[in-house]
Order: C-alpha cells, then structure tokens, then sequence
C-alpha cells in the first residue's frame, strides 16, 4: 500500500528514488511520481500512471531530472481514482511545498472546505493534495519554521499518514512526520534516506531510525534531526538491520514467490531455532512467566488475511494442546464488536508486516482493555512489535511477492512453539512427547524440499486448470484451516473464484454449486476425519465435480476417488499444514504463471494494508 521514498546528499537523487520505488513496488500501487530540488527554488514534479516503468521512460531512467534532494511515491488509490493527477507528489500552487503521503486523512473534506474560503484551488481529489495544502496555508500564516507549519497541521489532521515534504526555502532538506503509517529513516556516507520499507534502502544503508507515532524528523544530507510533537528536538538511537541486501533480490528466480515458497525450509528452521534451546522449547524471552500462562483463561487470536488462516490453525493446535479456550477473529471485526476480554485472557497479534492497520488497533484495543499482548510478527521494529507486550519473532527475512508463503509458513511454526510451550508448562505435554513433536518440527523443513521436488506434476495440473471459473476447496478441522488458505493464495494471484469450506457444511448449500468439471481441492491430512472426508469428496463426485486430492503419504485408497493426487510425507497431524500448503501454493503459482499474471503483484492488492 503506498511507497515513500527520500533521499538528499551528493547524488544525483532521481535515480535513487526509482530504484527505492522499485524495491517496494510489492506494496501494490497504480500510479508513480517524483519530485527532485536542484538546490535552488526549482523543484521538477514527474508522475505516471501505471507501472514505474512509465515514470522510469518519463524521466529517462531518473537521468533526465537534475537534482540531489528528492522525494518519491507509489499509490495505492483511496481517494481518488489511479490517474495522473491523483498521483503523488502533490504541491501547492506555488509549488511552495511538496509533499508524498501514505495513510488516509479521515477530515480531509472538513479541511479543503477551510482551505477553499482561505482561496485554495484542488487539482486532484485526493486527501494528500489537502495536507500538503494546509501544511502550505500555517507555513504562510505563521511564517515559521517547516517543523512549526507541520505540527500546527498534524493537530488539525484526523487519520493515518507517513508524510516526506519538502519546502520552498528549504533545499536539501526534506521534512517528514508519521501516525500509525509505515516510516524508516536511513543515514549512511554524509547521505540521508527516508522509505516506507526496509528493502527500499537496504543497498546504501543498513543502519535506520525508526520514527515514532506523532513524530517529525528533518532530513539534512548525512543528518537527521527528531522532534516531537511540540517542536521540541528528541534523540534517537540507530539500529543496525541484520537483512542480508540479497535476501530482498530474486536470486536467479523468477519470481519473488518462487524464491519464498523455496525459501520456507529455512523460515521454518530459524523460526524454531530461536525457540528451541538444547532440545526445549523456550519461551522466556516473550516476558510471559510460567505463572501467568497458568492462569490464562482463553487466548483471542487476531491478524488478516493469511496471518488471520495461520490464526485459525493455532486454534486447533493451541486447545488440543495446551487446553486453553480459543477465539480467532478478523482483526477489522475484532475492533469495532467491542470485545470482551477478561485481564486473565491473553491477546495474539499475528502479522508479517507488524503495520496492517487493523491488526495494530485491535493490539491498541486490547492494551487500552489492559489484557496482556503477543504479537508474532515478521518486520523487526514494525508499529506492532514495538507496541505490544511482548514479541515472537518469525524469521522468514523480507518478504516481497504480495501473496505471503515463507511468513505465513513462519508463523505456524511460531503458534505451535506457543501450543507446546503453554502445553508443557501447564502439564499437558511431557517430555517425551515434546521430542517427538520437537523432531517432527525439525523434520518439516527436509520434508518441504520433497514436496517442492514435485512442483512439476503440480505444473501440469495447474495448467489443465488455469481457465477454470471456480475451485473450491473443503476440509474438516485442520485441513478446513489449509483450505482458507489454499483458497486465498488461488484468488488472490490467479483471479479464479475460489472458496474454502468446511467440507461438512456442503449439504448447507455448497452443494448446489457443484456441476460437470468444476475443480474440487479436497484436504485429508487429519486421519480420524479420512473416512469422513471421502465420503463429502464422493458426493461432488457424483455430481460432476473433477477431484483433487491432498493426503498423507500411505493413504493410497484416496485414489479410489480422487482424479489428480497429491501427497505429503507424514508428520504429527498437529503440523500437516506446514506441509500441506506448500502445493496449494505451487498450484496457485503455476495457474497465475499459465495466464500469464503478474504473480508478485496482482491486480488491487497490496503488500501490507496500513489503511483501513
Ligand atoms: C495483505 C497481504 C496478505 C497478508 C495480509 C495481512 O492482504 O496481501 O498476504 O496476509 O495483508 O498482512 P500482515 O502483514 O498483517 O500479515
């Protein structure tokens, strides 16, 4: 969702701000821009509609547009639609400020109404083109300092934003301020950056400040100044990211999901390792005392999307294991249902970004209703990480493509740790046990280099089904939680309707959409539900359904019923959906790759959705 770039130094900064465009580019986006000060008064304004590569054309690669302090933007449309002039950068008349946005200004029609009588004109119709402006009327008004117009604007502005200005008077430096919108600063060389993300800037600097809600920094070449909301100048510690700048290119793959689906034995491996110590699972780092998981009386799981299914799955986990009462909920729908949480409950964010907007209120919530946070989280320093209580990391490293494999796959690794470890100290799992499953974990990682061996059967099949106008996909217990996802990754890359259902509710209705040669994905990884699985599969059978089948590895009868199957080496039922997913991703990957689809980055979506 919307990209911010920055840059002032000694380099020519269109260049830069291209290339940072592109590394975030997985955000989503439908329009880019540019602005670039050439050290004087002047400031060149270039946007596109489409692609960056349009704005690359425009501006001959950044070569055409002189200038070593600049700012730049990808939009993700919310006001507005995606065209030219509701790209960012926006300006005021005078070209007085400039300034790119990521965010959304809930009053922005409230204040262009203010701005109008005060004789402003708007060229777009967007909410960042209302900011700038007013930012634009308090420097006039009380002709101070940017930090000073900025902060009288930041009062009078409801919402979310990330904001990189620049001013007039002021070349060579660029202003920013943040609330609740992703925002990294970088200093490197005698040299400043500003992004939204990590990877936009991980090739000139590793060392970033971190910006903090109600905050504004000011940027200098090699200097960057902090002030709170008064004005007043705070200081701030650097912190050195450890991303390797390599895990953020493609590395010879195709595509970025490719790379991360391959990537997913080592996800899964570091994530365990930073929870198993000497062969026990350790949990003392998450700052929640063997005490108080004792005492806990339920456990609400909340996340989106993928995060929300990998949620759904620790459900079953958790109150099989551990025996605690869990609730899992969309994160929007957990905001606003005014939950009823008890002291003795305990709050699990799930969220590879750490800055999906609703997750990050609902952890607000739950604080403000003073029940204990755990967030897992993927983004190191990211607004969920550093609010909430306390924090499992998943170690998956960046991820770009659009549709989650590697972090999501993290994150199950992370529910289960959480499942034994509250299991363990509340004398349901004994030693023994705990090794069994331990070993089953460190076997996951092998046994997904297995399955990907296979990818090219999957190929095959996914091709015979890229033009099909739905799948569905049905399971009971565990597997219902595979096929969320399943069905969400085929959607979310292919465009192909797609559903997930729990495979006993089919006589409710499912059934009825049932007809000749549409695809059914049935998941039979949990054997009490086998038996019970096949029987739903043959009953779309019957109807004209073409089956596809996902087992464990020895349950040869499926074949009796399924045209196409696919099996998976055999772990604990607990943890079959760490293998499971791995060919519904292939699948979803090669039916997107058959119709020719931009698998990273489809149509709509967005990496991380920092607005409601
Ligand atoms: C977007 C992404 C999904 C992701 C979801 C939640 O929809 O496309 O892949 O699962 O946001 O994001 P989060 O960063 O909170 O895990």
């Amino acid at each position: 969702m919307c990209g911010i770039v920055g840059f002032t130094g000694k380099q020519s900064a269109a260049p830069i701000l291209l290339e940072g465009l592109s590394r975030l580019e997985y955000r989503g986006y439908d329009s880019a821009g540019l602005a670039v000060r050439d050290g004087t008064k002047n400031v060149e304004v270039v946007k596109a509609k489409g692609r960056l590569k349009g704005l690359a054309q425009k501006t001959d690669q950044g070569r055409a547009i002189a200038g070593s302090c600049g700012i730049g933007h990808t939009r993700w449309a919310t006001h507005g639609e995606p065209s030219e002039e509701n790209a960012h950068p926006h300006c005021s008349d005078d070209f007085n400020v400039v300034g790119v946005h990521n965010g959304i200004i809930e009053n922005y029609q409230e204040l262009k109404d203010k701005l109008r009588k005060k004789g402003y004109t708007f060229q777009s119709s967007t909410d960042t083109e209302v900011a700038i402006k007013l930012i634009d009327y308090y420097y006039k008004k009380y002709e101070g300092t940017p930090v000073d117009a900025i902060n009288h604007s930041l009062i009078r502005i409801r919402g979310s934003y990330a904001l990189a200005i620049m001013f007039k008077d002021y070349p060579g430096e660029i202003y920013v301020a943040r609330k609740d919108s992703p925002m990294i600063l970088g200093v490197e060389n005698g040299e400043s950056y500003l992004a939204s993300d990590v990877p936009a800037i991980l090739k000139y600097t590793r060392t970033v400040y971190y910006i903090g809600n109600l905050e504004m920094a000011r940027l200098r070449p090699g200097e960057i100044t902090f002030y709170n909301l008064d004005g007043d100048e705070i200081t701030k510690e650097p912190v050195q990211i450890q991303w390797d700048a390599q895990a953020a290119e493609k590395a010879g793959f195709e595509h970025f999901m490719m790379k991360e689906i391959h990537e997913q034995p080592k996800a899964i491996a570091d994530t365990l390792h930073s929870a198993v110590k000497d062969g026990r699972i350790d949990l003392s780092n998450l700052g929640l005392s063997e005490d108080r998981v004792r005492a806990v009386t339920g456990i609400h799981i909340v996340a989106c999307g993928s995060a929300y299914h990998a949620g759904v799955a620790a459900q079953y986990v958790i109150e099989d294991l551990a025996k605690i009462p869990v609730r899992v909920e969309l994160a929007s729908e957990f905001r606003y249902r005014k939950p009823l949480l008890s002291p003795t409950d305990l709050v699990i964010l799930i969220s590879q970004s750490g800055e999906t907007a609703d997750t990050l209120a609902a952890l607000r919530e739950s604080k403000e209703l003073g029940v204990p946070t755990l967030a897992i989280v993927n983004v190191v320093g990211s607004s969920i990480a550093r609010e909430a209580d306390s924090v499992f990391y998943t170690l998956a490293g960046p991820e770009i493509a659009v549709a989650t494999t590697k972090a999501y796959s993290a994150q199950l690794i992370a529910c289960y740790l959480l499942a034994m470890g509250f299991a363990q100290i509340r004398g349901y799992l004994h030693e023994e046990e705990c090794s069994r499953m331990l070993s089953c974990l460190e076997a996951l990682p092998d046994q997904i280099l297995r399955l990907l061996d296979d990818r090219e059967r999957i190929q095959w099949f996914a091709s015979k089904f890229s033009n099909a106008k739905d799948i569905f996909f049905l399971g009971r217990g565990l597997d219902y939680a595979i096929s969320l996802e399943g069905s969400l990754k085929m959607k979310e890359i292919s465009y192909i309707h797609s559903e997930a259902y729990a495979a006993g509710e089919l006589k409710h209705g499912t059934i009825s959409l049932i007809e000749d040669g549409v695809l059914v994905v049935g998941m039979l990884t949990q054997q009490e539900l086998y038996e019970k699985m096949i029987s739903n599969m043959v009953e779309v059978k019957s109807r004209g359904a073409y089956l596809m089948g996902l087992t464990t590895c020895g349950n040869y009868s499926i074949e009796d019923t399924a045209d196409f199957t696919v099996y998976i080496p055999k772990t604990d039922p607990h943890f079959a959906a760490s293998l499971a997913v791995v060919p519904l991703q292939l699948m979803a990957y090669y039916v997107s790759l058959a119709k020719g689809l931009d698998v990273d980055k489809p149509r709509n979506l967005a990496k991380s959705v920092t607005v409601e």
